[in-house]
């Protein structure tokens, strides 16, 4: 759908879930979209999805000239978080926006203080910020940004403004899981409380569709404290096949699957590696659980879900 279309109301919604969510939280009453910036990527597209679920227009901040990598149903508008470019035409005439920075990226700060200035520049109600769990932990540069971005935009937006401070996701293990093997620069007995992706985005559209939300922060974490051993387990359970684990080094990572990355990114996941070695990433499920209204997916449901439906 191109944005003339969305402005003449001709696009049709193309939902990737065939659950439409009715209730309070449901659009009917708001026919302004919601902006999803990096809305080509993993998180967007989920976000995405479970907003269109919902009946509600989304508007798919892609890079220019990336407009066909939008997700289907949304219409797509071109945006640099980098230079600023297009994000106050994105803005404009949203009910929400839902801000994302790309995955480990230098200039994160900056882009928040980017999307806060234009979102009021054009008066954007709205605002959500898409965090991390445990952002003031020191020993990863990455998570001190979004610390620093969260901290920009309650200063600098003058809407009202939600913080979601995800966990990892089940989704970052699982392509290594169905593809057999997985291999960590990390303890594998350290303990997680990753997150389904799919709770991420439904929370997110909860308070993105609720502006009275303003001020508030929440952590989303999955349901249960495991190990990736105990992961790998539960996953060669349900999947009925072997599912193999190894440890490696943070040296050897470096050299081998990370040495494509630029060297900053490099840093900051080796940084990541050695935090989670020492005591991998553990928050409160209650939050994700109250915005839900029901108990965060577990692994082994999420692994379910990959399974051919019988
Ligand atoms: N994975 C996790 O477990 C986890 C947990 C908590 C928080 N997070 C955070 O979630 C965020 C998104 O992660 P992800 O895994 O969904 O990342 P992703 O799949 O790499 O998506 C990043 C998105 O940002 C877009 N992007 C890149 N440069 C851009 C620019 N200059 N201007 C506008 N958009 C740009 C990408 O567009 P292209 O498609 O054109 O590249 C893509 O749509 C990250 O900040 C990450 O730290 C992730």
């Amino acid at each position: 759908m191109t944005r003339e279309q969305e402005a003449a109301g001709s696009g049709t919604v193309a939902v990737h879930d065939p659950v439409v969510v009715s209730g309070p939280a449901a659009a009917e009453a708001d026919p302004r979209p919601v902006l999803v910036v990096g809305a080509s990527g993993k998180t967007g597209r989920a976000v995405s999805r479970a907003l269109m679920a919902r009946g509600v227009p989304v508007r798919a901040g892609v890079r220019p000239g990336r407009e066909g990598a939008a997700p289907a149903g949304a219409t797509s508008v071109p945006l640099d978080l980098v230079t600023g470019s297009g994000l106050e035409e994105a803005l404009s005439g949203a009910r929400a926006a839902y801000h994302m920075a790309p995955n480990v990226h230098p200039d994160e700060v900056m882009m928040a203080r980017r999307v806060a200035e234009a979102a009021s520049a054009v008066g954007l109600p709205h605002l959500v910020f898409h965090s991390v769990l445990h952002p003031e932990d020191a020993r990863m540069p990455h998570h001190l940004h979004k610390g620093d971005a969260e901290a920009v935009l309650a200063q600098e937006f003058s809407g009202s403004l939600v913080v979601l401070r995800p966990c990892a996701y089940h989704q970052n293990v699982l392509p290594q899981v169905l593809a057999g093997e997985v291999v960590l620069p990390y303890s594998a007995d350290s303990p997680f409380t990753t997150v389904d992706l799919d709770d991420v985005a439904e929370a997110a559209a909860v308070v993105l569709l609720d502006p009275s939300r303003g001020g508030e922060v929440h952590d989303l974490c999955g349901p249960e404290v495991l190990s990736t051993r105990r992961m790998v387990e539960v996953a060669a359970e349900v999947l009925g096949r072997p599912v193999a684990l190894r440890e490696t080094t943070v040296d050897a990572w470096r050299n081998g699957p990370g040495a494509g990355l630029p060297a900053e990114a490099r840093d900051v996941l080796a940084a990541m590696f050695t935090a989670y070695d020492e005591d991998g990433l553990v928050g409160d499920p209650a939050p994700l659980t109250a915005l839900l209204g029901r108990s965060p997916t577990p692994w082994a449901e999420t692994l379910r879900r990959t399974l051919p439906s019988s």
